[in-house]
């Protein structure tokens, strides 16, 4: 899938350079579809050890980065290791190779690739860092949801609710409708007991959120047909959600029932995070290109990225979500993370500080305290630039295409953040450059939330709708 996509993706922009430049693109095109056709016979774990991403020097013309790629093949070339084998492939070289490229359109006008990721081994990684075009070189991380506990609720118990109708049993969405709490009063633990005021105006424009994440339930009744599927990039699973929680973000996204921006509103699932919440940075880098040159195609300019991982530092990722926002003027929604600790220490979610459209997200309970539950706390400091509701949360979930759950974590938190700016986009006459939607998301409720920030701005969501 991975492989079809990639190959898609990069025909459509080899027409366009002059004819040195197609044929040198092409030529890099061939060389790393060789080495994935190599590598997709090997086993997923075993592909990722010693894996690295390589990232090109901004400009690095498609000549240049022939010349790396060839250079780099006559080293690791997959005939190569299976002549030096004895017995069809050697051990040490015929693992390494590369495994994938960074798409082209995306930041390059299609004149070449920003990088590419691949198994390579010390001396080999020694020369690929020397190379002048490289700008860097990075091991590949994994990236985790972390514990998410899903309790299932009956949702044809909760009487749907239309546009007409402004009480919901979701409390995230009266709270985020209201300057001041109004929901101190209900049991989110009881979700068919709970009845709250949730107050919005009418959309007025389509737009579109993009949700990187596990997948989506796309035939969920509550979407009522505005899902659809976008692209898959987990290896060796279907173009299904099997977790869940790709599915309850949407929801809190977008659903009919559960959603904060409802019918105008269309989900793109974007898989990069497999059944267990998790997935490389390369994989996510390989979405989030996705959702970039998708982006630029459909001209769809109310658009919103909304991303929910997070682990280990990656510069990488941490660059292309910075991208995303400075260099297409998408606003981008990432989750703080679970882990209570300080949130400037995990990608993406440390990115944000100072890039105005990209925002970190930490998770408040109905009592507007801070998130701190039995097996997960919101994280906290200075990188957590707002708060939103994200304890309890009613959303859909997989089981049947009526299902429904309560979920907490920042994950849950970030899409009211999502579905707020898609909101505001679809309210507004016009399209509203990302850092101004990000003051309006966040600057006009202050000093809301209780307990140990850590240094987090106390910005709380709210729509504007009602004191
Ligand atoms: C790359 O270069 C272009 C044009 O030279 C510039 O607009 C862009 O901001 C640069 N990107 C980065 C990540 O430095
Ligand atoms: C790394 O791989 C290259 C190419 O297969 C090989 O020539 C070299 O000896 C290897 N180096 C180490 C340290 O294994
Ligand atoms: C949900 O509730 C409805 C109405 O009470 C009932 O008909 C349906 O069987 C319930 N569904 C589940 C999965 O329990
Ligand atoms: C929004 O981001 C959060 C946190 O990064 C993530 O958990 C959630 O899945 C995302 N939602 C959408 C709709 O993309």
């Amino acid at each position: 899938m991975k492989f079809t996509l990639l190959l898609a993706g990069l025909s459509l922009v080899a027409a366009a350079p002059a004819d040195a430049d197609a044929s040198a693109y092409s030529n890099v095109l061939n060389i790393i579809n060789k080495h994935q056709g190599h590598h997709a016979k090997r086993d997923l774990a075993d592909s990722a050890k010693d894996r690295y991403l390589v990232f090109f020097k901004n400009g690095t013309s498609i000549q240049s980065i022939n010349g790396h790629i060839q250079d780099l093949d006559s080293k690791v070339s997959p005939e190569v290791g299976a002549m030096a084998g004895t017995n069809g492939f050697a051990a040490t070289s015929s693992n390494q190779g590369i495994q994938g490229a960074f798409d082209v359109d995306a930041f390059t006008d299609g004149k070449g690739f920003t990088g590419y990721f691949g198994s390579f081994n010390s001396s080999v990684l020694d020369s690929i860092r020397s190379s002048p075009d490289v700008a860097s070189v990075e091991k590949d991380v994994l990236i985790s949801l972390g514990k998410h506990a899903a309790q299932p609720v009956n949702l044809t118990e909760l009487h749907k609710r239309d546009f007409q109708s402004t009480t919901v049993a979701q409390w995230g969405l009266s709270r985020i409708s209201h300057l001041n709490n109004n929901v101190q009063g209900v049991n989110p633990d009881k979700p068919s007991t709970v009845r709250v005021p949730y107050n919005r105006e009418s959309s007025k424009y389509d737009t579109t959120v993009y949700v990187v994440d596990t997948g989506t339930y796309v035939q969920h009744q509550d979407f009522g047909g505005r899902a659809r599927w976008g692209a898959n990039f987990v290896q060796g699973e279907p173009m299904q959600d099997l977790n869940g929680h790709g599915t309850h973000v949407s929801g809190t996204v977008a659903g009919s029932t559960v959603g904060v921006s409802g019918e105008k509103t269309s989900i793109v699932a974007v898989k990069v995070l497999n059944q267990k919440g998790q997935g490389y940075a390369s994989t996510i880098i390989q979405g989030m290109n996705w959702v970039l040159s998708d982006y630029q195609k459909a001209g769809q300019p109310r658009s919103v990225i909304n991303f929910s991982g997070g682990g280990a530092s990656s510069p990488g990722l941490d660059q292309v979500f910075q991208q995303a926002v400075q260099q297409y003027g998408i606003p981008t929604v990432v989750a703080a993370g679970n882990n209570g600790q300080d949130a400037c220490n995990e990608s993406p979610a440390r990115a944000s500080k100072g890039i105005p459209g990209l925002i970190t997200v930490g998770a408040t309970d109905h009592l507007d305290n801070i998130a701190v539950e039995q097996d997960w706390s919101s994280a906290k400091g200075q990188c957590v630039e707002m708060f939103a509701p994200g304890v309890t949360i009613l959303s859909l979930w997989i089981t049947n295409d009526d299902a429904a759950a309560t979920m907490g974590g920042t994950s849950m938190a970030a899409p009211h953040v999502s579905g707020a700016i898609a909101y505001f986009q679809s309210i507004a006459d016009g399209v509203v450059p990302a850092a101004v939607l990000e003051s309006w998301v966040k600057d006009a409720s202050t000093g809301k939330v209780k307990g140990d920030l850590g240094g987090a701005a106390n910005n709380f969501l709210w729509n504007r709708a009602s004191f």
